[in-house]
């Protein structure tokens, strides 16, 4: 048995400062770790490390912040990190010390962080633009404000401190949405534990199995075959519930004759996988479920086929709208020509989500979806969801009226992770059938 997976090599990360930094150019850019959250009194929740952090520094510890400064002396970056505490330890396990912290990180200097105070306004020289989101780091914002008014009033003599403030998105965003080898393994890895957790959770399908069930399966499954657990609230939903876009009390029990619909995903090394089924609980669809799935599945099918390098974000989308669309016209659901009824949004009771997302170290990953007017141009690298859906729940049955009676209650959503590569795209969840079989 190997370890689930291995830390991420500092030259690795080193190249990611580097590519952060050329960004910033003469800008600093400051990110604060994650807080520790407390669920109630002296009892924390799991810690999960912030995402930009990790992807800068690979830093999972708790209390660290991170300065990267850019410049034509390439990266520099400092780490600011709790330091060795022998009561903390005896609680929580051995903190590495700041050698440690060092050669695993490719940091050019590490601080304890009783020191960011003093550190920063030094930091903030002579750069003219400061990276850092305002409004969720309370505690360090305050040191940076500070930091500012003195970088400001030494102005006058040594350059004028910084004059901009920018969210840091901004630059890590667009690097962090093209995946390399490093994290396609682990989102590969993700992928395949979701997929089997997918196969175990269809041998207890049946009469009267407790949605809860079915999530335990598929969350022990992520855990015992070496996943982080899951990577976003697990949803099973049962009849009606089918039709809540983010169910998650799964504390119904599935009946015959009803689809459930399965939402799940396991991370790796932090890491997401993203993946839904829509099941007939007694593995029979009735004539309207089936009808629904298989136009839900064609939009999947027809979404994907638009996926390469150079296709947009919003083609991908079409093409699963337009064969919804059509589909809905073939049931009687709507009436009109196609391209009428998709131009004028009339599939948006049904369909009332976006096609795809991106994924990454975070289900919803960062990156826009547009430039401007633009619709994303897709690249090799990129790692995005396809999850078609069309659902009967309350605005849809308003909307279609008795026509929709048969189909009250049904939710169908679908939904695979698609790596874009330079030929195309690759689907990584396509060892999990879409459709049942028997159904
Ligand atoms: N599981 C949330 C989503 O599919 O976006
Ligand atoms: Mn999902
Ligand atoms: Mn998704």
């Amino acid at each position: 048995m190997t370890n689930r997976f291995d830390p991420l090599p500092a030259a690795h990360l080193r190249e990611r400062q580097k590519a952060a930094s050329q960004a910033l150019g003469s800008a600093a850019m400051i990110l604060p770790g994650a807080p520790v959250r407390h669920r109630s009194r002296d009892t924390e929740y799991p810690y999960r490390p912030d995402s930009e952090l990790y992807w800068l520094t690979g830093l999972t510890a708790p209390d660290s912040l991170a300065v990267l400064r850019g410049g034509e002396d390439g990266p520099h970056l400092t780490l600011f990190v709790p330091p060795r505490d022998p009561e903390a330890e005896l609680w929580a396990g051995a903190r590495p010390d700041a050698d440690e912290v060092q050669a695993g990180t490719g940091a050019d200097l590490v601080l304890p962080l009783s020191e960011v105070a003093d550190h920063l306004p030094d930091a903030l020289d002579g750069c003219d633009t400061l990276y850092f989101r305002l409004g969720a780091h309370p505690r360090t914002e305050a040191h940076v404000v500070d930091a500012l008014r003195r970088a400001r009033s030494r102005g006058q003599r040594r350059g004028r401190g910084p004059r901009r403030i920018v969210d840091p998105g901004e630059v890590l965003d667009e690097l962090r949405l093209r995946k390399d080898a490093y994290e396609l393994a682990l989102i590969r890895a993700a992928a395949d534990i979701t997929v089997r957790a997918f196969q175990a959770l269809e041998g207890e399908l049946g009469p009267d199995v407790p949605e809860w069930r079915l999530q335990a399966v598929l969350e022990s499954t992520f855990r015992g075959e070496g996943g982080d657990g899951p990577a976003y609230p697990t949803i099973v939903g049962s009849g009606a519930n089918a039709c809540v876009l983010h169910y998650g009390s799964n504390e119904r029990v599935a009946r015959a004759g009803e689809l459930v619909l399965v939402d799940a995903g396991t991370s790796v090394g932090y890491y997401a996988a993203d993946l839904t089924r829509t099941y007939p609980v007694d593995g029979r669809f009735t004539a309207e479920q089936r009808a629904v799935h298989q136009m839900v599945d064609q939009a999947r099918a027809a979404a994907i086929a638009v996926i390469r390098p150079g296709a947009t974000v919003q083609e991908v989308h079409s093409a699963a709208v337009t064969r919804l669309t059509e589909g809905l016209v073939e049931l009687g659901l709507l009436e009109g020509e196609v391209e009428g009824l998709v131009a004028e949004e009339s599939y948006k009771p049904f369909f009332p989500h976006q096609t795809s997302h991106w994924l990454g170290l975070d289900v919803h990953d960062v990156g826009d979806y547009a430039l401007g007017e633009s619709s994303r141009v897709l690249e090799a690298g990129m790692v995005l969801t396809v999850e078609p859906g069309i659902y009967f729940g309350p605005g849809a049955l308003d909307a279609a009226g008795e026509r929709a009676e048969a189909f009250a209650g049904v939710g169908v959503r679908i939904e695979d992770d698609i790596l874009v590569t330079p030929e195309g795209h690759e689907n990584l969840t396509a060892g999990l059938p879409t459709t049942p079989a028997g159904g």
